[in-house]
C-alpha cells in the first residue's frame, strides 16, 4: 500500500512559492522602498495578480486536490476541526484542512482587493497604469487608504496562515511546508479505497497544462499591462507646453510654468497685468496676449485632473498668482532644504525642472523627483 502520494501539482506549488516571493517584494517595496521604487512595487503588484487570476482558473480546472470544490467544507467540518484541534486529534485531510481552505478563501481575496486597488490608486493619483484615464484624481487618494489598510491586514493574515501551518504540522506530525515543496502528503491510515485518495492523483498532462497556463497569464499580465498602461497614459497627460508659444514667451526669465498648476482666475488676472509682473515689466502685443491667455485658461488647473492641477487648484487668496505661496506647495516641500532650491543646479524654488521630471507636461510626481547631489 502507498504511504503517501502526490497531492498539490506543480502548479500550485509553483503558484505558491512565486505568490510568497511577489508578495513578499510587493510588502518590502509598499512598506519600506523609497518613492522612486513605486514602478517596482507595481511590478510585484502585477505578478500577484497574475498569479491570482491564474489560481482562480486552476481552482477550477486543476487537479483534484488544487480545486476549490474540493476543499469547500461546511460549517459543521470546520466546527470539528477545530473541537479537533483544541483536543489535539485534528481531523485528518489529504488536501486543505477546514481552517486552512478559509485562510486560502480569505487570502486570495485580500490579495485581489489589494491589487486592484492599487491600480485603482495609481490610476487615480498618478495618472499612471491601465485605470489612468477612468478613475478621478479623488477617488484614487480615497482608495488608497483601502489599499493601504489591507496591506497591513495582510501582514496579520500572513503571520496567522504560518502559525496555522507550524500548529497543523506540529499536531498532524507531517511537515505541511515541504508537502508545499514536494507534493507529497502522507495517506491518512484509513481504509485504502478511501475515495479521496483514489481522486487525489494528478495527471502529468494536467500539470504541463498547467505551467503553461501559468506562464501565459504571467506573461499577458507583465507584457500586456504595462503595454496597455503607456498608451492610456499617454492619452490623459496635460498638454506638453515644449516648442509652444507660451515656453518662448514666457519660459525666458524663469522655467514656463504648466497651465495647470493655477486657475483659471489666477491666468486672467496675471495677463491683464503683464507690465507690472512681479516687480518686471513683460509687457507682450495684444494678440499675443490674446492667444497666450486663450492657451493657459483652456489649460489651467480645472481642465486637467493631475496631482499638480488638484494640490493647486486652491491659491493663497492674497498671492493667487503664485504656485509657491500656496500653502500645498509649502507643505510639500517643506522637509526640502533651503540650501536644496539654492544649489547651482537649482537656482530658485521657481525653478520646478531643477528637481522634478515631465514639468512640461504638468506631471509631478514623488517617485521621479531627482534631487541634487548632496541631498
Ligand atoms: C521679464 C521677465 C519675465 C517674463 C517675460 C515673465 N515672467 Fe513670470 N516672473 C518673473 C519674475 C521676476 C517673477 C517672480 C520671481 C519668481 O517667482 O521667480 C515671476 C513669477 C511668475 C509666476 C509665479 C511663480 C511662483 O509660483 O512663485 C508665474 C506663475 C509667472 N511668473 C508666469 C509668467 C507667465 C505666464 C509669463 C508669460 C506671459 C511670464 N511669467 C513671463 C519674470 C518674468
Ligand atoms: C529643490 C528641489 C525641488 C524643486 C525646485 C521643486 N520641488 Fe517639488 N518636490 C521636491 C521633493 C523632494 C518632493 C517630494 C516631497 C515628499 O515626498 O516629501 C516634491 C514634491 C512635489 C509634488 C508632489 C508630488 C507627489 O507625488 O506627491 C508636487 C506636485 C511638486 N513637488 C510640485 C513642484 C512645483 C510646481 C515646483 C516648481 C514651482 C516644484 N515642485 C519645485 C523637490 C523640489
Amino acid at each position: 500500500m502507498k504511504t503517501s502520494q502526490i497531492i498539490w501539482d506543480f502548479p500550485t506549488r509553483a503558484f505558491h512559492w512565486l505568490l510568497v516571493l511577489t508578495v513578499a517584494g510587493g510588502l518590502i517595496t509598499g512598506f519600506l522602498a523609497p518613492d522612486s521604487w513605486l514602478m517596482i512595487h507595481v511590478w510585484f503588484g502585477t505578478a500577484v495578480l497574475a498569479l491570482i487570476t491564474f489560481r482562480l482558473i486552476w481552482g477550477l480546472v486543476g487537479s483534484y486536490h488544487s480545486r476549490f470544490s474540493s476543499f469547500i467544507y461546511s460549517r459543521r467540518e470546520t466546527r470539528d476541526h477545530i473541537l479537533g484541534l483544541l483536543k489535539r486529534k485534528p481531523s485528518k485531510h489529504l488536501g486543505h484542512n477546514p481552517l486552512g481552505a478559509l485562510m486560502i478563501f480569505i487570502l486570495i481575496g485580500t490579495l485581489l482587493v489589494i491589487t486592484l486597488s492599487g491600480f485603482v490608486v495609481l490610476g487615480g493619483e498618478e495618472k499612471q497604469g491601465p485605470l489612468a484615464g477612468v478613475v478621478p484624481y479623488f477617488i484614487g487618494k480615497g482608495v488608497e487608504d483601502i489599499h493601504e489598510t489591507l496591506a497591513g491586514f495582510l501582514l496579520f493574515l500572513i503571520g496567522g496562515h504560518l502559525f496555522g501551518v507550524v500548529v497543523e504540522s506540529l499536531l498532524s506530525k507531517e511537515n505541511l511546508a515541504k508537502s508545499m515543496v514536494t507534493g507529497r502528503k502522507a495517506i491518512p491510515d484509513i481504509d485504502s479505497d478511501n475515495t479521496d485518495t483514489v481522486k487525489g492523483g494528478v495527471h502529468r498532462g494536467v500539470s504541463v497544462a498547467g505551467v503553461v497556463g501559468l506562464v501565459v497569464v504571467l506573461a499577458l499580465f507583465l507584457i500586456g499591462i504595462p503595454t496597455i498602461s503607456g498608451a492610456v497614459t499617454e492619452s490623459v497627460i496635460p498638454t506638453d507646453v515644449s516648442n509652444t508659444q507660451y515656453s518662448t514667451e514666457c519660459g525666458d526669465c524663469h522655467h514656463a510654468f504648466h497651465p495647470s498648476l493655477l486657475p483659471k482666475e489666477s491666468w486672467f488676472k496675471m495677463m491683464n497685468e503683464l507690465d507690472n509682473h512681479f516687480g518686471e515689466d513683460a509687457s507682450l502685443d495684444g494678440k499675443v496676449v490674446q492667444s497666450l491667455e486663450a492657451f493657459l485658461i483652456n489649460n489651467s488647473s480645472e481642465i486637467w485632473d493631475t496631482r499638480a492641477a488638484n494640490l493647486f487648484r486652491n491659491v493663497n487668496p492674497k498671492k493667487p498668482l503664485q504656485i509657491t505661496a500656496t500653502k500645498r506647495w509649502k507643505h510639500i516641500h517643506e522637509d526640502v532644504p533651503d540650501t536644496a532650491f539654492q544649489h547651482k543646479l537649482v537656482g530658485t524654488k521657481t525653478n520646478c525642472a531643477g528637481c522634478h521630471s515631465g514639468t512640461q507636461v504638468g506631471m509631478f510626481a514623488d517617485y521621479t523627483v531627482q534631487m541634487p547631489k548632496g541631498f
